[in-house]
């Protein structure tokens, strides 16, 4: 793959809508990708769009909605869909590459919960492009062989987060763990059910000044990730960061890098209707099935490590790739 899969970034249009995104917080993993594939060091880009595999389309959907929808004067989709639609129809005038396969070879990347709906307005005219998305709902339209999930990573300001071990697993002192705000309905009912209520699935809001969030997650045996206002959320790539085995509560989410990594081996999935029972499904995983499976997060944090420029086995790799494997369905007729 890495010799011959290249992509064409599309130089049209102007900052700050296109060619540059959020490079910190939640979204950040929007801007970072778009950064690597504008700077000249991505060992991905194509000199000449004749050598590329696949073409990007480089529009923050997160600047559009920073630049064009503040102040909030209205939550209608239209002018995002407007802005996507008009660059699609300038580079399919201007380069045969659209056409060539009706924008099959084509993939535009976003982090934002919005993302999704850029497509809906004109169904056919996005039928065959590539969405890479960390809102990868099958309810909202995502497609598992069609879309890319991409990993949602709260990047801190000024720095790459990087894996580290956290605690060995015999210095794991906290069963499950999880903290953060009342967003959406799994975690209203997680904090009906556990909130406050058992020493061993400890579930808080916002966490307590006195206990620290990293920390606590290195010491722990699982890590909770249940879907927020939408099904991705951060905490599944920090509870491998530390070494603490995620479980992850959603319906209908398309986990990452799906293709290649077995999630069953490295994470316990479980519905949103299961979150009662939550404390016996995880007590009932045998030691030794728990100790498998912590091994294996270790093993994958390097795919989920971000590198600039991208280094093989990271997580720009890993989705480059996943791009390319969907690209090899594709047979272009000259
Ligand atoms: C691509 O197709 C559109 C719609 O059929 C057409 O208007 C446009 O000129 C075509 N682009 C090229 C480069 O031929
Ligand atoms: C929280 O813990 C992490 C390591 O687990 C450490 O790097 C960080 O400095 C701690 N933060 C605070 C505010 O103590
Ligand atoms: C997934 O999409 C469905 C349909 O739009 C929606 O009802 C559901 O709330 C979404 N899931 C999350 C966690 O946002
Ligand atoms: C994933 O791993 C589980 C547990 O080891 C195994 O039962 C299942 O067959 C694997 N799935 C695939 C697609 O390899």
């Amino acid at each position: 793959m890495k010799k011959r899969f290249r992509v064409w970034v599309y130089k049209e249009g102007e900052p700050p809508i296109f060619h540059r995104g959020p490079m910190n917080d939640i979204y950040s993993i929007e801007g970072q990708f778009i950064d690597e594939l504008e700077s000249d060091k991505s060992p991905f880009l194509a000199k000449h769009p004749n050598q590329a595999l696949v073409f990007f389309l480089p529009i923050s959907v997160v600047n559009i909605i920073v630049y064009v929808y503040r102040p909030y004067t209205n939550y209608s989709r239209a002018r995002l869909q407007n802005i996507v639609k008009d660059y699609i129809d300038l580079v399919s005038h201007r380069y045969p590459y659209w056409n060539r396969s009706q924008g099959a070879d084509h993939f535009l990347l976003s982090c934002h919960d919005w993302a999704p709906d850029v497509s809906s307005a004109y169904p056919r005219l996005f039928k065959h492009l590539i969405r890479v998305l960390c809102n990868a709902n099958t309810s909202e339209g995502f497609q598992p062989l069609r879309d890319v999930p991409l990993p949602e990573i709260k990047i801190p300001y000024g720095k790459l987060g990087q894996a580290h071990m956290g605690q060995p697993h015999n210095k794991r002192s906290i069963f499950a763990f999880f903290a953060g705000g009342d967003h959406g309905y799994a975690r209203s009912i997680l904090f009906r059910c556990w909130k406050g209520k058992d020493k061993d699935i400890q579930v808080h809001d916002y966490l307590p000044k006195t206990l620290n969030y990293s920390a606590s997650m290195s010491q722990s045996m699982y890590c909770l990730c249940p879907s927020g206002y939408e099904v991705a959320s951060p905490r599944v790539v920090e509870s491998i960061y530390a070494g603490c085995v995620p479980v992850i509560i959603s319906d209908d989410y398309v986990l990452p890098f799906s293709d290649v990594l077995n999630w069953t081996q490295i994470s316990v999935h479980i519905t949103i209707s299961k979150i009662p029972c939550l404390k016996e499904i995880l007590k009932g995983i045998s030691m030794k099935d728990y100790l498998e499976k912590q091994r294996r997060v270790i093993q994958v944090q390097r795919h989920f490590v971000i590198h600039r420029p991208a280094k093989p086995y990271d997580l720009m790799y890993m989705v480059m790739h996943s791009l390319w494997l969907r690209r090899l369905n594709l047979r272009l007729t000259p």
